[in-house]
């Protein structure tokens, strides 16, 4: 494997390269299928130690990274705000700078303030990967996303990807558009004219406000959940009205290509932007994003904790 990533930390899919956004799903095959063994681990970075630091909720990203860094032979530290110091008031630099004492060899955040990552990546000289922060990127949920596109229907060059819901709040759209432009792909992120955010145009993107218009097009399309904790209120009438012009359901997925690939990086709202039928049926990849989700994720520590870096 050619490895041509030379970064410290993982703040965003802004500051990569496409070749090195490909050394990251070469590497991901590579350690796919270590977890389908019976004996899911390898020594690659014993000794090593990774801090996941989550300030918000999560049940994907923060297992993945704690299965990767276990199946990777690491020592994982799960520290969350409501069990930590943080609860008594201590700043983000300052819990970083006592992580930092005790020499982890990686720092996994999930704030919910935009740029958190790239701030604290000024603060201390400990690696850090961006697992979400606020509405700006959630970097391995695109790669991995991108990962699964490319297993199911190969280069993403020149295929169509609606992106669909609510982009405004969404650090998975904006780390998607930005993944997928660079790989070659046509992007139309669709939703309602209040969940749009103003000027995405210079994303190089196409915008909709009509699912039923763009549904023949697409080759993939991925569904966003609903991010009730982050809005404010009345950006839509009702979670019904939203669900009927927005939802994928049986008849939307007949109108769609044959073949369509049908994503969401979860967790779902089920009834809401997504039937039941159509998130567990034929044409769902919900679950391959999960799987390769891991993968991506081992591939990530090992470039990071394993590899050489020269920059940030
Ligand atoms: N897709 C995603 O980030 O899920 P979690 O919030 O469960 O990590």
């Amino acid at each position: 494997m050619e490895i041509s990533f030379f970064h410290k930390n993982l703040l965003g899919i802004e500051g990569l390269r496409v070749e090195e956004i490909r050394t990251l799903l070469d590497a991901t095959t590579a350690f796919k299928e270590i977890s389908r063994r019976e004996i899911k681990k390898v020594p690659t970075l014993r000794g090593k130690t990774v801090v996941n630091l989550f300030f918000e909720p999560s049940t994907r990203t923060r297992t993945s990274f704690e299965l990767a860094a276990k199946r990777l032979s690491a020592d994982t530290v799960n520290i969350s705000a409501s069990t930590s110091s943080v609860v008594k008031g201590e700043t983000l630099v300052d819990t970083a700078r006592n992580l930092q004492a005790m020499h982890p060899d990686l720092i996994i955040l999930r704030h919910g303030a935009a740029g958190a990552p790239h701030f604290l990546s000024r603060h201390i000289d400990v690696p850090i990967v961006n697992a979400g922060d606020g509405a700006h990127e959630h970097p391995t949920q695109a790669l991995l996303d991108l990962y699964t596109m490319e297993e199911h229907v190969g280069s993403v060059k020149g295929k169509t990807i609606g992106i669909v819901g609510d982009i405004k709040h969404s650090r998975v759209a904006r780390s998607n558009v930005l993944a997928l432009t660079k790989m070659g792909a046509r992007v139309v992120v669709c939703g309602p004219p209040t969940l749009i955010p103003a000027g995405i145009e210079a994303m190089d993107v196409t915008v909709s406000y009509d699912f039923d218009e763009i549904l023949p097009e697409l080759d993939i399309v991925m569904m966003l959940r609903i991010q009730l904790e982050r809005q404010e209120r009345g950006l839509f009438p009702t979670l019904l009205e939203y669900s009927r012009l927005y939802g994928l359901n049986k008849n939307r997925v007949n109108r769609c290509k044959p073949n369509i690939l049908i994503m969401h990086p979860g967790p779902i709202n089920r009834g809401i932007e997504l039937d039941p039928d159509v998130a567990d049926g034929s044409r769902s990849v919900i679950l391959d994003q999960v799987e390769n989700g891991l993968a991506l994720r081992m591939a990530i520590l090992y470039l990071l904790c394993g590899g050489k870096h020269h920059d940030t």
